[in-house]
Formats: structure tokens, C-alpha cells, sequence
């Protein structure tokens, strides 16, 4: 069985004082109700080694936004995977839509960044989305298979195990501009289709996929709903512990 998950992509925001009074307020309010599905909190690395101890033992998993596309070495400012896993954390987001326009990340990057995250043993959450123009025309579907193609299909099977795929609408990112369950079922059931094409049903019926795009507590039930909705991959709403809490609760009853 597929892993229901709810992750908050905290982005470039809270000071380190600040993200650890998040953590710890979620930690209390998931000790206190526990969640029906796995919960990870993806900060910037600032905040990873702190948070890691706060969350450490409890049910929220801990990753990183973004890590190196080199092993070690002079690369300054810039954090390796070994770095992140390092800290405590579990998990690497990777491929997210903000990367790959503000910072050039091709597909290329995306697969050296892949393979050392998950040599390091992190978990990857790889984010695919077609922006607004080609939806428009109608090749969302096209955008988001090479997406997946350019950047997973050399992976093994064994490798793919550790892989998490977030579909995440460019235009849906923070524009409080939600897809429509319709609309994320249907990619979602389009992207577990060139999984199994491309690694097995077994593999495409095992791998989480998340939605992501303005995701809140008043619309997470019906999205989560959708038989190829795993769960969602969250930023504004992440950084409120009622509204994340509010969201991990769509997947109660
Ligand atoms: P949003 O961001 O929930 O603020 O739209 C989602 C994301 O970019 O991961």
C-alpha cells in the first residue's frame, strides 16, 4: 500500500527562532491528535539541525528544499546532500518549479541532484508542473511525462523505491488558484501511466503522489479524495500550524 502524505515546503521563510516555535507547536498538536498519514516538514537548511531535535522520535519526518549538484568540495554556499542527511534529515525536495525558473535547474542538474540525494539515503520528493501557457495549449500531459522521463528514467527500480512525485501546477503555486480535483486526478492518473510504463504497475501502484498548489484545509479533503491523490505537498498554508493541521487532518474521517 501507497503512503499517504502530507509535506509543508516552508520555502525562504521563518528565522531560525521562528521555525522551531512552528516545529514545536506542530509536535504538540500531532502528539496531542495523532495523524492518519505520514507528515514531513521541508525547511531551509538553517533550520534543519534544530528542527531535527525537535522532531526526532516523533511522527514528522524532516527534509531539506534543495540540495547540491556535487558530492563535496569548493562549491561555496552551496549544501551537499551528505550535509543534509547529516543533520537528521530524511528527505530532500527536489525539482521544485521555483529551482528550475529562478535558478536554471535543468533536467540535467535535477538527475545529478537525484542520484546524490538518494546515495546519501534521503527520500526524494521531485516536483513536476506544466505553467500556464502550456496548459493552455493543451500539453500539460506532454511537459509533465518529460518532466519524469528527463529526470527519473534512468533511475533502477530499487533506486525509484525511494522516490515521492509531487504534481505541482505552476499556476496553482501560491495564486490561491487551486486545480480542481478533476484536474489532479486526471495528471495523477496520467503520471502513474508512465510509471508503469516505464518501471512496472508494481512500482507506478506503490509511489505516493502528492498534489501541490494552494492546497488548504477547505479544499485538501475533496483533492485527497481522488483515487491517484496521495496526499499534498503544502507552502503557505504550511506555515501556520492550524492550517497544516488542518490538512493532515483531511485525511480523517
Ligand atoms: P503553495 O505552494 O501551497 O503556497 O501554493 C506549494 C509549493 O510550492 O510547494
Amino acid at each position: 500500500m501507497r503512503k499517504k502524505i502530507v509535506a509543508g515546503n516552508w520555502k525562504m521563510n521563518l528565522n531560525l527562532q521562528e521555525g522551531v516555535a512552528l516545529a514545536t507547536e506542530l509536535k504538540a498538536a500531532l502528539a496531542a491528535d495523532k495523524p492518519n498519514c505520514d507528515v514531513v516538514i521541508c525547511t531551509p537548511f538553517i533550520h534543519l539541525a534544530t528542527v531535527a531535535g525537535i522532531t526526532e522520535g516523533t511522527v514528522i519526518g524532516l527534509g531539506a528544499e534543495n540540495c547540491a549538484d556535487k558530492e563535496k568540495g569548493a562549491y561555496t554556499g552551496e549544501v551537499s546532500a551528505a550535509q543534509v542527511k547529516s543533520t537528521g534529515a530524511q528527505y530532500v525536495i527536489l525539482g521544485h518549479s521555483e529551482r528550475r525558473a529562478y535558478y536554471g535547474e535543468t533536467p540535467e542538474i535535477l538527475k545529478e541532484k537525484v542520484n546524490l540525494a538518494l546515495a546519501n539515503g534521503l527520500k526524494v520528493i521531485f516536483c513536476i508542473g506544466e505553467v500556464l501557457e502550456e496548459r493552455e495549449a493543451g500539453k500539460q500531459n506532454e511537459v509533465v511525462g518529460g518532466q519524469l522521463a528527463d529526470s527519473l528514467f534512468d533511475l533502477t527500480d530499487e533506486q525509484f523505491a525511494n522516490i515521492i512525485l509531487a504534481y505541482e501546477p505552476v499556476w496553482a503555486i501560491g495564486t490561491g488558484k487551486t486545480a480542481t480535483a478533476e484536474q489532479a486526478q486526471d495528471m495523477h492518473e496520467f503520471i502513474r501511466g508512465v510509471i508503469a510504463g516505464r518501471f512496472g504497475e508494481a512500482a507506478a501502484e506503490n509511489v505516493s503522489i502528492l498534489y501541490g498548489g494552494s492546497c488548504k484545509p477547505s479544499n485538501a479533503k475533496e483533492i485527497f479524495s481522488k483515487p491517484d491523490v496521495d496526499g499534498g505537498l503544502i507552502g503557505g498554508a504550511a506555515l501556520k500550524c492550524a492550517d497544516f493541521k488542518g490538512i493532515i487532518d483531511a485525511w480523517k474521517d
